[in-house]
């Protein structure tokens, strides 16, 4: 039981006083004082290998953050967690992503049930599904082969399968097609079926609540698109459509047979599901074998933050350089940078994982917090950003810790290509390490007036990712590494990063508003000046055309 308020805690106020000292050193002294620093400050785990050692960290930082997270019992909260205790307070829910990954034989309870068989029922079912799809078994109405598969769902029933998607391209059945469907912008519906024959798609509806005003949306379109390219005939809905949820009700009232959804369930959080049955496009894409590998890889991670003593723990490493940053040197962002082009959608899968998990402004009890809690995390894969923001990193006036992610063998290999790949990535690390010195600067013969252009201050953080090569399993490694980190500074800032309660009044306010913009006589507003102005506005632009 913790008792004391985070900025209370003896190892925050030991951290406070630490950092005065600490922010004036520099990774070079760090680095010149310790030959040896950058095999020190290593970890290694399920094959990924942490180098945090180019953090702006000495011993005595690691051990005082350590302390905070025993200090905030971050250990009671893990095992918890993994307990099935209901440790998302505000919805009265047990948090067990960890259970979908769980192998047949563990046993994982949930208000006194063991929740192992049925996700593994469901993740047979989900093999068995693909298999049809993918040999060709499960025909279309008009009896054609299945060759397109459109996912509709939005946040966690989106990002996750676009993401692994794209990540695990390699491991796709070419012969598919694969496309998302995310925002209720039609343009997004209308480009993504644009090539596509209604007689070989299949529409993977995927929303744990089955009530997401974009997904229903985006839904009955599919449906109208369909019946318009087959005839009409609403028999043909069952055979291209299937749903992923945990209401039963509303899919069936939706017309979709309840025999062609695949379930999960409410201690499963959206942004925690792509290893639910909302990883059915990627099991489509990559197969029931893959798929599974990839629900191993994330299963070690599991247990590596389980069992793994924290001065071990990646998850908990990272999660604390990551308060390091945010609490103490007053960091806003962290940028992720992955340095294999197929991880193109991971930084936007971890925005929804972090801000949605740990953007909140009370504790656990419901007291503001007097401290930051989640940094905003944003990211491009490399080279890429190289030339376009990274200017900023280096030179910039902001502190912007990154991660580096990084694969040693790529998965096509091509020329040179990835030996200049990584030689760009370690190129990076180091120049925002080291910097260049205004005396380096001077002694090429630099003109007087360009020395302070030409100059890199350094002591610019980084950690450095490097896994063998981006597989299903690596894949499921490198997600649950996030998760757990996120989960780490959630604990630690005293908050609770499995409800979203701060989406629900926008929500709210476009019902109230969808409305008045539709309503035929012209509605009485009651907001303020400026929303009634743009929606009188847009009612008369709209009239015009
Ligand atoms: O609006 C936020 C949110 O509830 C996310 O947490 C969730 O991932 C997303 O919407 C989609 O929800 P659903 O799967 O219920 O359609």
């Amino acid at each position: 039981m913790i008792t004391k308020s985070l900025t209370q805690r003896l190892a925050w106020k030991a951290l406070t006083a630490h950092h005065r000292k600490a922010k004036g050193l520099h990774l070079r002294e760090l680095f010149a004082n310790d030959p040896k620093r950058g095999e020190r400050l290593t970890v290694e785990a399920a094959g990924l290998f942490l180098d945090f050692s180019k953090n702006r960290v000495t011993d005595q930082t690691i051990a005082l953050l350590l302390q905070l997270a025993k200090e905030s019992g971050l250990r009671a909260r893990i095992n918890a967690m993994f307990r099935g205790e209901k440790v998302n307070v505000t919805e009265n829910r047990a948090v067990l992503h960890a259970a979908l990954r769980a192998p047949r034989s563990a046993s994982i309870r949930v208000d006194g049930k063991n929740v192992v068989p049925e996700v593994h029922a469901v993740l047979d079912k989900m093999a068995a599904f693909t298999d049809r799809v993918r040999s060709g078994a499960w025909k279309g109405y008009s009896g054609k082969r299945i060759k397109n598969v459109v996912n509709i769902g939005i946040g966690g029933s989106d990002l996750g399968p676009v993401m692994a998607y794209e990540a695990l391209k390699n491991y796709s059945a070419r012969g598919m097609t694969f496309g998302f469907v995310s925002n209720v912008d039609g343009i997004d519906f209308v480009e993504a079926t644009r090539a596509l024959d209604p007689a070989e798609t299949l529409f993977i509806v995927s929303s744990k609540t089955f009530t997401t005003m974009e997904t229903m949306t985006n839904a009955q379109s599919a449906r109208a698109w369909l019946l318009k390219g087959l005839g009409g005939n609403p028999k043909s809905v069952a055979k291209h459509f299937v749903a992923v949820s945990t209401n039963a009700e509303k899919v069936s009232a939706f017309g979709i047979d309840t025999a062609n959804m695949f379930g999960f369930w409410d201690w499963v959080g959206g942004r925690y599901s792509m290893d639910s049955a909302i990883g059915l496009s990627t099991m489509l894409a990559i197969g029931p074998d893959h798929f599974r590998a990839m629900l191993d890889g994330f299963h070690q991670m599991d247990e590596h933050f389980r069992t793994a003593p924290f001065a071990k723990n990646l998850p908990v490493l990272m999660g604390l350089l990551s308060i390091w940053y945010n609490d103490f040197f007053g960091s806003q962002t962290v940028a992720v940078l992955p340095y294999e082009n197929y991880l193109k959608r991971f930084p936007a899968y971890l925005q929804q994982l972090a801000m949605e998990s740990n953007g909140k402004r009370v504790t656990l009890e419901g007291k503001p917090v007097n401290y930051d809690t989640s940094p905003i995390y944003w990211g491009e894969p490399g080279t890429n950003g190289q030339h376009s923001f990274y200017q900023l990193i280096h030179q910039g006036t902001r502190l912007i810790p990154c991660d580096f992610i990084v694969f040693a063998r790529p998965l096509t290999p091509l020329g040179r290509h990835h030996d200049i790949l990584l030689a760009n990535v370690l190129a990076q690390s180091e120049a925002l390490a080291f910097g260049k010195t205004t005396a380096e600067v001077k002694s090429e013969g630099t003109l007087p007036g360009l020395v302070p252009h030409r100059a890199f201050d350094g002591n610019r953080p980084s950690n450095t990712l490097l896994a063998d090569r981006l597989t299903p399993a690596t894949l499921g490694k490198l997600v649950a590494l996030y998760e757990h980190s996120v989960f780490t500074q959630g604990a630690i800032w005293n908050i609770n990063p499995f409800d979203q309660w701060g989406v629900e009044l926008g929500k709210a306010l476009a019902q109230r508003i969808l409305p008045e913009i539709e309503s035929k006589v012209i509605p009485k507003l009651k907001h303020d000046s400026s929303t009634n102005n743009l929606i009188r506005r847009y009612r008369k632009m709209k009239a015009a055309k």
